[in-house]
């Protein structure tokens, strides 16, 4: 397996196989770390960090991986910099291409990551965008292969807004690697009609399968897996909390939803959560809609079943992989 020089803008690009070798290296630099053995494949390489939306995990795996793999790194966001405003994208990725082994992006249109990639003449990779979260599927792959030792034949529910980045990579993934993805919503919060026919097909190569479900009780039943994610996205105005909290309160994960599922059945987040009133935002929306949580229960949230913090440090572990992977010779 060779993935030298590859961008890494979204799974669709990705063969089961290519993912399947992402993830066992993911898991060898992350038992090299915890054991201090040195695995500075990029050495004397440097990487450009682009954050047009904020970020913790996904910044923070970039520039920790990078160090480890001994590399350096430069972040940069549009507030301090040219990109958008003085400086077009196409130029932005001829400019870096000269000073960096690589470049990071986190936005919004995946047609922006596209364009970055079309001029970029150094491996690209999808931080997130509005319609993709590439390396958070590899992380959550990780952390379901480590917690079930297996990916294939997995029920995986997600539940909440699904046409959002990550219902679309989540439902790829598992179409790529054989799992078996429900998406758990109301009708118009489901995936785009057209990416569910291709994972659909996808899926019946792999042995998994793709179940769109509006009943919350009857997409649990069985699930090894229960994941969501915010119901309002980076980018999104701050006046879509109440229709989302409107139509996606019913799909919030609580412990009835957690007992109806398989034993042993575990919770996933990307993560930030809204599960109390400890964050700004979270204490607003809470008052302002007489709610202590959104879109999963504190008490599910805390609960053993949760392992929503060995998936943020697997995080970096698979970033670590994906950076490794285009960026060095590692036979
Ligand atoms: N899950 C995730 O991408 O987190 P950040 O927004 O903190 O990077
Ligand atoms: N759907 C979320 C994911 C955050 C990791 C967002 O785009 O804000």
């Amino acid at each position: 397996m060779n993935l030298k020089g590859r961008d890494f803008l979204k799974l669709l690009d990705f063969t089961p196989e290519e993912i399947q070798y992402l993830l066992d290296l993911a898991a060898d630099l992350k038992d090299k770390k915890k054991n201090h053995i040195a695995h500075d494949y990029c050495k004397g390489m440097n990487v450009a960090l682009i954050f047009e939306k904020t970020s913790t995990r996904t910044r923070c795996s970039f520039e920790v991986a990078a160090h480890d793999l001994g590399m350096g790194s430069t972040y940069l966001n549009p507030k301090d910099s040219q990109i958008g405003k003085k400086e077009t994208i196409a130029d932005t990725a001829r400019v870096l291409s000269g000073m960096f082994e690589g470049i990071e992006y986190r936005g919004y249109g995946q047609d922006i990551v596209d364009e970055l990639a079309k001029y970029a003449d150094v491996p690209v990779w999808n931080g997130l965008t509005n319609e993709f979260h590439p390396t958070q599927i590899l992380a959550d792959f990780l952390t379901i292969r480590e917690h079930f030792g297996k990916l294939k034949g997995i029920n995986f529910v997600y539940m909440g807004d699904a046409r959002y980045n990550m219902g679309n990579s989540l439902m790829v993934g598992c179409a790529k690697m054989g799992l078996n993805f429900t998406a758990c919503a109301p009708e118009e919060y489901f995936p785009d009609a057209a990416l569910v026919a291709e994972c659909k097909e996808i899926a019946s190569q792999s042995g998994g399968s793709i179940r769109l479900c509006t009943d919350p009780m009857e997409a649990t039943k069985g699930a090894d897996v229960i994941y969501t994610d915010v119901w309002v996205s980076m980018g999104e105005p701050v006046e879509v909390w109440q229709e989302r909290i409107d139509a996606l309160g019913p799909y919030e994960v609580n412990q009835k939803l957690m007992d109806n599922a398989a034993d042993g059945c575990v919770f996933m987040h990307c993560l930030p959560a809204y599960h109390d009133l400890g964050t700004e935002v979270g204490k607003e929306m809470g008052e302002r809609f007489g709610r202590d949580h959104m879109e999963v229960t504190n008490d599910v949230f805390e609960s053993p079943a949760s392992i929503v913090f060995q998936e943020a440090e697997n995080r970096m572990h698979t970033i670590k992989a994906v950076m490794a992977a285009t960026l060095a010779d590692l036979d």
